[in-house]
């Protein structure tokens, strides 16, 4: 059996983790709204037309906030067409997706969703074909308590007091050729400035969030960043990044070794916010809202046939990724990655919640399930709130086709007020099991309360409507402590979560 090390210290404290990290996204795209949360006339409809079996998944999740209406859906979004009576709202072409926009559920309805799922709202506003008048007005609209021409048209609509959503996304990905209204970074970053000085001054206790590049892979990312930043710093409060991985060639190492990307991917967009903080002379921090974050593929073919037979149709089946083991393996990995750098992401939104790119899978009049992926997201919004710890490994490592030096060992540590430790780790070894030695001593006596792990033997391995217990989290095999050193056997391929409590 092979060997690490890992070394937790109560005194090698990285940040307190923002529960936002957590977050998920729902955006009016495929199915996520229509047939995903709202299914009118299902048999687990509330009296909204709410499912309420995806509600209890999404409650199971604990997500504290949801990104929405989109994504590439808001930059071609008149929020007004969302309010009001429902009879009167417009349908519309949707350029982002093809697909008709009905309208149906909008703010005041998703709303009301969001209370039920125990989720706050972080709201995208239209900079694409918009710009900052719609912007200070949809604010007002949501969030100023009366006497104003918006604030008394929310009253009017049925909502007395204000909605008062607290973060907000400046568009969405506006350096992408697929957006429509795209920017270059100048453009955007001074639409941007001018749309949060409005809106801070409608509400001055907003946060918002200015988008960073579409990708890591964009062409443009870097000076992207710097230099619509340049523009915006001292009204922004984070920059957006967003990342999708893929597996296409079944490259099972290369593709778990990605998170070696996404961490590189948040260090740079760290330094950049910094450098252009020192070229300013600026106390002001900006901080990082991970807030696309997913692997994405399974889907793409579909999607473009779905499109040659039946564009413009209202909710369209797109994007329906059915992830597999290996995926809830890279999930794990990302989630261990945002915690070692809560220190900087604040938010961050597992892409997206419902049918599309989701945890949770609706059928049509049918059943609601959990995908591979609920499981380590499931685990950290559960256990991984509180102060993330440095937890230093010493792993043997493994070269893949973009990295060398990867550890085989991915690991994080998250202490609770009550000297509770949570240990997540992934094992990337195709074929071994790994004792792992933890270093716990700094603590007072700790026992170990339990090791959840997630193994299968077939990485192509789904959950499906008929079989949704097939890839599910199971008792591992623990280990034992003494005196602070724990050894804990993990087996090959697998997410594990080690629960330590205080004595
Ligand atoms: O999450 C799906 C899409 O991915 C979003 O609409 C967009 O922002 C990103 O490109």
């Amino acid at each position: 059996m092979k060997k690490a090390r890992i070394i937790v210290d109560r005194d090698f404290v990285i940040g307190e983790i923002d529960k936002r990290i957590y977050g998920s996204f729902v955006e009016h795209l495929g199915r996520a709204v229509y047939g995903g949360i709202y299914e009118p006339g299902h048999p687990e409809a509330d009296e909204l037309g709410f499912r309420k079996d995806v509600i209890g998944l999404v409650k199971k999740l604990d997500v504290p906030i949801v990104r929405y209406p989109g994504g590439n859906f808001v930059s071609g979004f008149n929020w007004e067409d969302s309010v009001g009576p429902r009879e009167e709202r417009p349908k519309r072409l949707d350029l982002a997706w093809f697909t008709t926009e009905t309208n149906e559920v909008g703010l005041h309805e998703f709303a009301k969703w969001a209370e039920n799922a125990g989720s706050e709202i972080m709201y995208a506003i239209n900079l694409g074909t918009r710009g900052p008048e719609q912007a200070r007005d949809i604010v007002e609209y949501a969030n100023h308590p009366s006497g104003s021409k918006y604030s008394d048209m929310r009253i009017a609509n049925g909502k007395k007091d204000p909605f008062d959503i607290k973060l907000w996304c400046l568009g969405n990905e506006m350096d992408g050729p697929w957006q429509t209204g795209q920017k270059t970074a100048k453009e955007y970053g001074r639409v941007a400035n001018e749309a949060a000085k409005m809106m801070k001054w409608v509400d001055p206790s907003i946060e918002v969030v200015a988008c960073g590049s579409s990708s890591s892979e964009m062409p443009t990312f870097g000076s992207w960043e710097l230099e619509m930043l340049d523009e915006c710093y001292e009204n922004v409060d984070y920059v957006s990044l967003h990342r999708y991985y893929e597996n296409p060639t079944g490259d099972t190492p290369g593709f778990l070794a990605r998170t070696m990307d996404m961490d590189d991917f948040i260090k740079s967009v760290a330094a950049i916010c910094d450098a252009v903080k020192g070229k300013k002379h600026s106390k002001h921090v900006v901080n990082l809202s991970f807030d696309e974050w997913n692997v994405w593929y399974h889907s793409k073919e579909q999607d473009q046939e779905i499109w040659k037979q039946d564009k413009w149709n209202r909710a369209l089946p797109l994007l329906e990724d059915i992830y597999n083991f290996e995926d809830a393996l890279l999930v794990g990995s990302m989630l261990i990655t945002l915690i070692k750098n809560a220190d900087r992401v604040k938010v961050a939104c597992l892409a997206q919640l419902v049918n599309v790119i989701a945890p949770i899978m609706t059928r049509n009049g049918g059943g609601a399930w959990a995908q591979t992926i609920f499981y380590p997201f499931f685990h950290a919004s559960k256990y991984g709130r509180g102060t993330a710890l440095n937890a230093l490994t010493d792993s043997p490592v493994y070269s893949c086709s973009d990295y060398e030096n990867v550890p085989y060992i991915d690991a994080a540590a998250v202490a609770d007020n009550e000297g509770n430790v949570t240990v997540f780790a992934v094992n990337r070894d195709m074929e071994e099991d790994f004792e792992l030695d933890i270093d716990l001593r700094s603590f007072k006596e700790l026992s170990i309360a339990e090791h959840i792990v997630m193994h299968n033997d077939d990485v192509k391995a789904v959950n499906t409507e008929e079989n949704p217990d097939n890839v599910v989290p199971t008792a591992g095999k623990g280990g034992s402590i003494n005196e602070g050193r724990a050894v804990i056997n993990i087996p090959a391929l697998s997410w594990n979560v080690i629960r330590f409590t205080a004595k």
